[in-house]
């Protein structure tokens, strides 16, 4: 106790000397940002969710500071693109390096970080799986996903793959045949290739209305059943080739509303999988680098993936990086040889050079065991919660990634509206924290829009948890 108290000074330390050391911000108000904003920005991407955006000025560490200088916890951090923390000085100075040795060079020619932060992902899954592989680069998480999808088609010369629902792989034309809410492809016609559609382990909402610890992974098994009927679709018994390549799959379901599946459940589908002939594609773009306690959510379960695919943290959110990892026998040079795919900035030097920063730091430190022990007392804090506050239906967690499910007074129905005033009340900033002013930032996800998802740094301090706990206390007792 006595040394969280000295975490917490410090912490409110950095909170209070954030005003002193912000002298580069532009000089422009929010309203007069407003204004051009309303002219002249699009409102086709997500900063337009709610009427009024919230503008920040700065950030730090697990902070983000708005133009009154207040400082807002931020239990969201860029979607899971910076769990190392905002400013990080390590990644920071590597960048900076990088800016003053070999900023620019051109996607077709060689050099060292780009080899040698293929060789630190590589060299981690042969220990991590026991499998050789290689790394292929490209700009942004949807973008890895449609390589990963070439990968398959090449591979296989399958073009439908399985994904589950509320998965969710991006929104470019291919991602978006695998991500499930018809909202995200409404709007564009008809996707000839949408993903075969299976549901996910969401076990407090189980859509078969089983019991986790006794349903067998009926939902498997429901799985396999289709394969073996010869009109279901999915297999030609007489040929014995299935007709999808791959099976997508979140290890734990992200924007989906942060849903842990049963420890066997992996290991029951992949014997599926292997059974009937189909890859499976282990989509880490969120919960990969350590989110989870390991570098890859998917370790948890025991499971051999075929193809990795990561972005986001691989950064620490210092430039749109992101890789698929696949085994040999996919992408091997003869398999997958020069131009497959390609894009101008896939091998750019400033995101290979983060990007081997933060597997260095990931290599330097004790992450596995610090996470796992972070997100037992984050999970402990929000069990005491749930039993406090009726409106807290269920909450759950691996590593620091947790989740809060909103809910009417009967403890189970989802209350959407409670979950969309919980995040616009956090954002206001008028809570308060050992008598000072500050807000809280929080993310949302699920099935059925009423699911908080909890993403914060990975680098989070005991006193900063104790902080989103009485932070998250005092939004549940204002709303509910
Ligand atoms: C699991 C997963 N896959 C793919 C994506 C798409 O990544 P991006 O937004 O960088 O295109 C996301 C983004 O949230 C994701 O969570």
């Amino acid at each position: 106790m006595v040394l969280l108290e000295k975490e917490l000074v410090t912490n409110l330390k950095n909170i209070n000397s954030q005003a002193d050391i912000n002298e580069t911000r532009l000089d422009i108000s929010d309203e007069e940002l407003s204004r051009i904003d309303k002219e002249y920005c699009t409102y086709g991407d997500k900063i337009h969710a709610e009427p009024v955006p919230k503008v920040f000025r700065d950030c730090n560490g697990v902070f983000m500071y708005d133009t009154e200088n207040t400082p807002f916890l931020d239990l969201e951090m860029w979607f899971a693109s910076c769990n190392l923390g905002y400013k990080n000085k390590r990644i920071r100075d590597a960048v900076v390096n990088q800016i003053d040795t070999l900023p620019q060079i051109s996607s077709h020619f060689q050099y060292d970080y780009k080899v040698l932060l293929s060789e630190k992902i590589a060299k981690a899954n042969i220990k991590r799986f026991g499998t050789k592989g290689r790394v292929h680069f490209n700009v942004g998480g949807s973008q890895v996903i449609e390589d990963a999808l070439k990968l398959v088609r090449n591979y296989t010369h399958k073009s439908r793959m399985f994904s589950f629902y509320g998965g969710f792989h991006g929104r470019t034309l291919g991602a978006s045949c695998l991500t499930a809410g018809y909202r995200y492809r409404k709007p564009f016609g008809h996707f000839s290739e949408e993903a075969h559609f299976v549901p996910y382990p969401y076990c407090f909402r189980c859509p078969y209305g089983k019991k986790c610890d006794s349903c067998n992974y009926y939902c498997v098994q429901q799985l396999r059943r289709d394969f073996e009927d010869n009109c279901a679709g999915l297999y030609d018994h007489s040929s014995k080739e299935a007709s999808l390549g791959a099976f997508f799959v979140e290890p734990v379901q992200g924007s989906g509303g942060y849903i842990v599946p049963p420890k066997g459940y992996f290991k029951e589908l992949k014997k599926v999988l292997d059974d009937f002939g189909v890859l499976f594609v282990d989509d880490e773009i969120q919960m990969g680098f350590y989110r989870t306690g390991k570098l890859w959510a998917i370790e948890h379960f025991d499971v051999k993936p075929d193809v990795i695919t990561f972005g986001k943290s691989l950064t620490n959110g210092l430039n749109p990086l992101g890789g698929m990892w696949a085994k040999e026998e996919l992408i091997s040079p003869e398999v997958w040889p020069n131009g497959r795919t390609h894009s101008t900035f896939c091998n750019n030097p400033i995101g290979m050079r983060a990007g081997y920063e933060v597997m260095s730091t990931f290599e330097d430190g004790n992450f596995e065991s610090d996470v796992a022990a972070k997100g037992k007392y984050f999970l402990d804090g929000l069990k005491e919660l749930e039993k406090r506050h009726k409106r807290i239906g269920h909450v759950d967690g691996l590593g620091l990634a947790l989740r809060i499910e909103c809910v009417t007074e009967d403890g189970y129905t989802p209350d959407p509206k409670l979950l969309h005033d919980i995040l616009a009340e956090g954002l206001k900033g008028d809570l308060t924290y050992n008598g000072k002013k500050c807000g809280l930032i929080l993310n949302k996800g699920s099935h059925y829009n009423n699911s908080i998802t909890l993403v914060p740094a990975v680098t989070i301090t005991y006193a900063e948890i104790d902080m989103a706990l009485s932070l998250l206390d005092q939004l549940f007792t204002r709303l509910s």
